[in-house]
């Protein structure tokens, strides 16, 4: 039969934000995303444990793979390793003899990603150093570890102002720095704005960490909002340059 395609499962457009931004990404995962196994139980083991926010969402762990990729990243560093689910996912982009190192603070986090990494297979290439990260990247420092050709940035958001400085001391010209959940539903607006998800004074210090992008003469940086499951947030996107070149 020929007529107007049934829409009627369609969200409609009208103050139906979250519904319809999940409904999106589950259409992007279904049709672009195939099924992953590995992923899923890395998932399933962190909900069981009762970690149920704080992953990216399927979709935004595609993107890290790729920028990993088109970076032709060796070596990655994560800050806040959760379950290990952007971490697999970065990890995967590592070309054979790569890298990844992840911070996490709370050893239980720690411990459940260790298992979901073993699962995937990448217990050879992954080593999450349990910490404060304040404390384990200057230990990287120490170590001559560095420099990381990208350094995904995902820990607790009040320190994102140090975790920037820290990257550059383990970066080069040419490392890629990502920062997640840099927009919280627009807070980043209110110079008074509190979220308890960023705990205390996190948005002044989202809003700082703004300040020293612009004005470090080592990155070239964006930020980007997005919608979909995780409600509406976004992510910074910086280059490290040299600052005697225009990069
Ligand atoms: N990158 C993960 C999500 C990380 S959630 C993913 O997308 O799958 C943030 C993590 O940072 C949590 O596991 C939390 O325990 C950890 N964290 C909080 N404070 C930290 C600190 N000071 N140092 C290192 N990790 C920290
Ligand atoms: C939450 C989301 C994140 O991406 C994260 O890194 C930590 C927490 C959250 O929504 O609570
Ligand atoms: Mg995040």
């Amino acid at each position: 039969m020929i007529g107007p395609p049934d829409r009627s499962h369609r969200p409609t457009l009208h103050g139906m934000g979250q519904e319809l931004w999940t409904a999106v990404d589950r259409y992007i995962a279904d049709h672009l995303l195939p099924a992953d196994p590995v992923l899923d139980a890395a998932l399933r083991v962190s909900r069981g444990a009762g970690l149920t926010r704080g992953a990216v969402a399927h979709n935004q762990g595609k993107l890290l793979e790729i920028l990993a990729r088109v970076q032709g990243a060796r070596s990655i560093l994560e800050l806040g390793t959760l379950g290990g689910y952007s971490t697999i996912w970065l990890a995967r982009a590592l070309p054979e003899g790569g890298r990844l190192i992840s911070l996490e603070a709370d050893p239980r986090h720690a411990a459940l990603a260790h298992a979901n990494i073993a699962n995937a297979g990448l217990a050879g290439v992954v080593q999450v150093r349990v910490g404060p990260a304040l404390e384990t990247l200057p230990e990287l420092v120490e170590e001559g570890t560095g420099p990381f050709d990208l350094i995904f940035i995902d820990a607790d958001k009040q320190n994102n102002p140090s975790y920037l400085e820290w990257s550059l001391r383990l970066s080069r010209p040419g490392t890629l720095l990502i920062a997640d959940n840099v927009v919280r539903a627009g807070l980043i607006l209110d110079p008074d704005g509190s979220d308890p998800r960023l705990g205390e004074g996190g948005v002044q210090a989202l809003r700082r960490f703004y300040e020293l992008l612009a004005t470090e003469p080592r990155v070239s940086a964006t930020a980007i909002q997005t919608v979909g499951s995780k409600g509406h947030d976004g992510f910074v996107v910086a280059l490290v340059s040299d600052p005697n070149t225009s990069a």
